[in-house]
């Protein structure tokens, strides 16, 4: 479902390694999710969602503070959008979610394609050129 494609990398080997890092928990979740209903998946999904917003916490924190040493002028607005995107993940309601496993989940998956697709290829392309050309690849 997340496929990696060389337009989405910023040209910075840890932000893309992070970045793929997300991708693949996408694809865990994805693939959870796929599995057959016969079974409750509910304590994987709580899991592999953790997992989800542990990273991107970690991944936001790294990226924000690369930006404020190299005095980034668009970080208030680029962070914005990284605590729009932890609020969204951790305000799902788990006995919500444990009702409706599938909906949930799906909903979740759509938001975070939707969410790679503008974040990671308009908001942080904005940063790639900004980066390089600092000499930070
Ligand atoms: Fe890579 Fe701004 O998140």
């Amino acid at each position: 479902m997340f496929n990696w494609k060389d337009e989405y990398s910023c040209n910075i080997s840890e932000i893309d390694l992070q970045h793929k890092n997300l991708f693949e928990l996408g694809n865990k979740l994805y693939t959870i999710v796929s599995l057959s209903q016969k079974y409750d998946r509910f304590d994987e999904i709580v899991k592999t969602l953790e997992e989800l917003r542990n990273y991107t916490i970690y991944h936001f924190e790294f990226e924000e503070n690369l930006l404020k040493l190299h005095g980034y002028e668009n970080i208030e607005e680029h962070k914005k959008q990284h605590e729009a995107f932890i609020k969204k993940v951790t305000s799902i309601d788990e006995e919500y979610m444990d009702l409706n496993q599938k909906k949930v989940s799906m909903d979740l998956l759509t938001f975070i394609l939707d969410w790679i697709g503008n974040h990671i290829l308009k908001t942080d392309m904005g940063y790639k050129e900004f980066l390089n050309n600092k000499g930070i690849y």
